[in-house]
């Protein structure tokens, strides 16, 4: 672990982040019979690279239509909200929430920075800039861990404070409907009255708009979703051949979601030292990576009432591309 100077900054880790779950998602998700890799496991220090300068490509314009919708209205999430604790799930280099910060600041006094997120370095990292940037804040407490499991080791909060949770980023799409509504009633099971959750989502449009957003034509998302492979090559001692397999992504209209996956382009075998598996590949067989569900105001409803929590306010932008949805506790 590496020295934090600034003592307002500190670090929870759950045990073996990454790895521990890494090899029980390899196994299980290759010999399945549609294979799959759950996406956190994109995000080492190369992937929150690579994801990072997704956010500025041309195609994908969910990051810069969050960060306008957060621009024109944070004023109102910060009075809404009266925040004194800002916890963001899935945080990455927190670039956006700056906006929030300098709202909450500029409507009263913020105390203490959350951030949670699997990749440790990144996490870290985004900790001490925004201590930095930040210096009223009394403390940034980091949380390293899976947010599908490890949610209880955010701190309490303190007597009398007020929090807002940010999840942001479209992130939740990532999710199947049930572990979707599964993770969002557990972060509803956090809040208490005064508490809100802020959460960003990707809505459904037309699907080129979507498809090209997730294939850019410098292909940036095609190396990101390889990058699954390199982590799992070097994590479990295994020899995919990355050019060997071809990124693809579509939008499923049934699912409202769209689909990254990974195609062999010829025929290979595959050999996962560490958990001793081999995996055999025909030319077009496939791996699925990530859905990203795109959300309708219906969808959002239901997972909403669903997980106990109810709309304060919905954001757009004018294009309707994404929407920030304002919930709290029923
Ligand atoms: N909030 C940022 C980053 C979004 S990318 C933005 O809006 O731009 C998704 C982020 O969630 C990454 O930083 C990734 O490391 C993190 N993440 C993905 N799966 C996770 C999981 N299961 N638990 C915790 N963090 C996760
Ligand atoms: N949460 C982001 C999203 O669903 C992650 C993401 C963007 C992503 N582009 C990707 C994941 C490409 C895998 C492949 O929009």
């Amino acid at each position: 672990m590496s020295v934090i100077d600034d003592e307002r900054v500190n670090l929870v880790a759950a045990d073996g982040v990454g790895a521990s779950t890494l090899a029980d998602d390899v196994r299980r998700g290759l010999q399945a019979p549609l294979r799959e890799l759950p996406p956190k496991h994109f995000y080492d220090a190369r992937g929150s690279d690579l994801f990072d300068q997704i956010c500025d490509l041309p195609e994908y314009y969910p990051t810069r239509t969050e960060r306008s919708i957060l621009e024109r209205r944070a004023a109102d999430i910060a009075a809404l909200t009266q925040a004194t604790e800002l916890v963001e799930l899935g945080a990455g280099t927190a670039a956006k929430t700056r906006l929030l910060l300098d709202a909450l600041f500029q409507q009263g006094r913020p105390r203490r920075y959350i951030p949670f997120d699997i990749d440790g370095e990144t996490l870290l990292r985004t900790g001490r800039s925004v201590a930095a940037e930040y210096p009223s804040l009394e403390a940034v407490d980091c949380v390293a861990g899976d947010f599908e499991r490890h949610l209880h080791l955010i701190p309490a909060k303190r007597p009398g404070a007020r929090r807002l949770f940010a999840f942001l980023g479209g992130t939740i799409g990532n999710f199947e409907t049930r572990a979707r509504r599964r993770l969002l009633r557990t972060v509803a099971a956090q809040l208490h009255a005064g508490d809100h959750l802020l959460l960003g989502v990707d809505l459904v449009k037309d699907p080129a708009v979507i498809e090209a957003a997730y294939n850019d034509a410098a292909g940036v998302t095609a190396q990101f979703n390889r990058n699954v492979l390199a982590v799992i090559n070097r994590e479990l001692q295994a020899d995919f051949p990355l050019k060997a397999f071809a990124h693809v992504a579509f939008f499923d209209r049934a699912n409202e979601w769209i689909e990254m996956r990974l195609r062999a382009t010829r025929e290979l075998t595959v050999t996962v030292r560490e958990i001793d598996l081999v995996v055999e590949f025909a030319a077009g067989d496939e791996i699925r990576t990530e859905i990203s569900a795109k959300f309708t105001p219906q969808r959002l409803a239901r997972d909403l009432a669903d997980s106990g929590l109810e709309l304060v306010e919905l954001m757009s932008d004018p294009a309707g591309l994404f929407a920030v949805a304002l919930a709290r506790p029923v």
